[in-house]
């Protein structure tokens, strides 16, 4: 009779997705054993169905997806139900999605100059002359690499500053503010490693200046030879920063990349504080296919941009550098490390290298743990302390960037 029982459990257990297609409703009853009474397990004369979709009516794509994958059901069934809310700063949700574009195109690119890219000091510039003028289209595809980079980043300073103002980090999203501050640490990490690959002059002083900062504060000579793999910029660096750039960084952006958007699909798109009550919320659309689609022509319209500024403003590839040389006047980083380098020049005094490590080191803690910090938003309440603190960030960064714009041009 228990054993009667049993099987009629482990039928009724099978998946239902048969019948009703892609979505299996029925939630399964754990078969009893008689192993509870009698500690002797007896398996069950009816075992579930091996192939629950044997006789369904879906296409055989379809069949041949779900017979391996139905335990995915309830994760598309999430998603289907997913909507962005629709109100007048809804423009600033194409962002994330254009940064995101940005580096799938960086990963192709990447790969395709790999296939002809040579880490040495010996070599370095001369593939790049390589690349540049005799590889079909590989001037192309190297313009596109450096072009594609330095809108990633443009995007994602875009994405981290309106997320920012919209207040998207507070409850329940905290952590996707705080990976998404990783990705952004990892995604200048890539500008500045990627600098020195062409090893042209203008990169190898500029990576000698850039990797000299954190030498004045404790521990930071360690950091330095760690950075250089020396005392000096050399091949050795070169090998360094080409480990970084096409390793390791690109493993960490992938595993935080893996965290931050699946914490977008589980939580949602935030609305404005406010927004709900005060009834501007004009409604709300469907992600698949409605907004992954408008996703699509942000995407577009950053390609055509991208290909353009490929054409038309293409980058140089300079001089070969040479460590002897004296260093040509000028040297400065890129434009997304321009604030920074402003603030290091504004602060040359004895001691002013290190404050201004202590004003980057405190201000990155205070930016990223601001979830945490900002406890009016967090009870769905404005604030604007907070909002005073990004616009004092951004022009921070807006200014000095520019300062150095005036000084040494672009
Ligand atoms: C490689 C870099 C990044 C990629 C590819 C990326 C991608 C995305 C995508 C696709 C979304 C959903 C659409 C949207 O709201 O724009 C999103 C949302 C979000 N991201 Fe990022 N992100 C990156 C970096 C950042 C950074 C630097 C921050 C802030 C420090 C950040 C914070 C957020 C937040 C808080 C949301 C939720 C927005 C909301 O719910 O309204 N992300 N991200």
């Amino acid at each position: 009779m228990a054993e009667e029982n049993n099987n009629k459990q482990a039928a009724v257990s099978k998946p239902s997705a048969a019948k009703s297609g892609a979505t299996a409703k029925a939630k399964p009853v754990p078969a009893k054993t008689s192993a509870a009474k009698t500690g002797v397990y007896k398996p069950a004369e009816v075992r579930a169905e091996a192939n629950p979709f044997k006789d369904s009516k879906m296409g055989a794509v379809e069949n041949w997806m779900q017979e391996r994958f139905h335990i995915l059901n309830p994760v598309i069934d999430y998603l289907r139900k997913k909507e962005v809310p629709q109100h007048r700063l809804s423009f600033w949700y194409y962002f994330g999605g254009l940064t995101l574009f940005f580096f799938s195109i960086q990963i192709i690119t990447g790969l395709l100059l790999l296939l002809y890219y040579r880490p040495t000091e010996a070599e370095a510039f001369a593939r790049f002359v390589y690349i540049q003028t005799e590889v079909p289209f590989g001037w192309f595809i190297r313009q596109v690499h450096a072009w594609s980079a330095n809108l990633m980043v443009l995007m994602v300073f875009i994405h981290m500053f309106s997320t920012f103002f919209m207040k998207a980090y507070r409850k329940p999203r905290e952590l996707m503010w705080v990976s998404g501050f990783v990705l952004f640490v990892l995604t200048l990490g890539f500008g500045f490693t990627g600098y020195l690959l062409p090893w042209n002059e203008l990169a190898y002083f500029a990576t000698q200046i850039g990797t000299e900062v954190p030498k004045v504060a404790p521990g930071g000579e360690f950091i330095v030879r760690l950075l250089r793999g020396g005392e000096e910029v050399g091949g050795e660096t070169l090998t360094r920063m080409f480990a970084m750039h096409v390793v390791l960084l690109p493993g960490l952006v992938m595993l935080f990349l893996a965290g931050h958007l699946m914490l977008v699909q589980i939580l949602g798109t935030s609305s404005p504080i406010g927004y709900k009550e005060a009834g501007l919320i004009k409604g709300y659309e469907k992600f698949f296919p409605n907004f992954i689609a408008k996703d699509g022509i942000a995407w577009l319209i950053g390609f055509g941009l991208l290909i353009y500024l490929a054409f038309v403003f293409p980058w140089e590839i300079g001089v070969k550098a040479d460590p002897l040389a004296a260093a040509p006047d000028g040297i400065k980083p890129e434009w997304y490390f321009w604030a920074q380098f402003q603030l290091l020049k504004d602060l040359k005094f004895e001691g002013g290298e290190l404050l201004a490590i202590i004003i980057f080191t405190i201000g990155a803690l205070v930016w990223v743990l601001v979830p945490f910090m900002d406890k009016r938003a967090s009870r769905e309440q404005k604030s604007p302390a907070f909002t005073i603190f990004g616009l004092l960030v951004l022009a921070f960064m807006i200014i000095g960037t520019f300062r150095v714009y005036l000084e040494y041009g672009w």
